[in-house]
């Protein structure tokens, strides 16, 4: 059963209560939903505790982000350790947010890998292309680049536990415009030769997810791509009531194919 991964990150929106709100009419929603959909949460750390009892074990439970060392003089950070320790499924990193506002790059998103596989978390590991990459016609190039460093020495049964999200950098938040639907096919189409040239076989089972100005005019062209085996959704996944015919969409997608 092939399973595609839908879910969304909260960024730096919604109180405890806000979200306790949130997982319960969600846990009603997923429990009727067909299983080959994967869902997950990344709300922000202070949530993450309550929202642990509160979420259904069946729905993933994600961070924002994470420190690769266990521990340290790291005024301010998260580690790996602490996160295992709330029963954190997942950890997101290397959203562009991160990288444009706090200076994160490649190398330190690669110790980050590195430490979530070390703990049995799954990284969702974010790459895109700016603007001005795919002003230049570079956007493969900096995918490749962002995708080797990020993946360097991950071996190939590591592999099989990571997540892309593949999130162009123009596309993201209120003011990026929505992707087409066949540039995105064949930006998945290349992480997907790039996955393959790093990992062999492996390669072809990871599951790369689309983000930026996901919507409900836009989710399921986007999930048409052979490549595309997710979605990372914002703004239109923090309300319920504009996330649930989304993904009642992608219910009756999965059902037709
Ligand atoms: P939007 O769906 O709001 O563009 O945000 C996408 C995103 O950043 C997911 O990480």
């Amino acid at each position: 059963m092939k399973k595609i991964f839908i879910g969304t990150n909260w960024k730096m929106h919604k109180t405890i209560k806000e979200g306790q709100e949130y997982c319960r009419e969600l846990n009603r929603i997923a429990r009727d939903k067909d299983e080959r959909m994967q869902l997950f949460i990344i709300p922000p750390y202070t949530s993450l505790t309550t929202l642990r009892d509160e979420l259904d074990s069946s729905i993933l439970l994600g961070a924002q982000n994470m420190h690769w060392e266990d521990e340290g003089p790291f005024t301010g950070e998260i580690s790996p350790s602490m996160l295992k320790e709330i029963g954190v499924d997942l950890v997101e990193l290397g959203h562009s947010e991160r990288r444009q506002y706090y200076n994160e790059n490649d190398i330190d998103l690669n110790k980050k890998v590195h430490a979530a596989l070390g703990k049995e978390m799954i990284p969702l590991l974010c790459i895109g292309e700016k603007l001005e990459d795919k002003e230049m016609s570079i956007s493969e190039e900096s995918l490749s680049i962002q995708l080797k460093i990020c993946l360097k020495n991950i071996s190939s049964s590591q592999a099989k536990n990571v997540l892309i999200a593949y999130e162009p950098v123009w596309a993201i938040g209120a003011g990026g415009t929505e992707a087409p639907a066949d540039y995105v096919h064949k930006m998945h189409d290349h992480i997907r030769k790039v996955l393959v040239e790093l990992f062999g076989d492996i390669g072809q089972d990871i599951k790369i997810l689309f983000g930026g100005s996901v919507n409900r005019g836009n989710a399921i062209d986007y999930l048409k791509g052979s490549n595309v085996n997710g979605l990372f959704i914002g703004r239109s996944a923090w309300d319920l009531e504009k996330f649930e015919p989304i993904l009642n969409d992608i219910e009756q997608f999965l059902q037709l194919n």
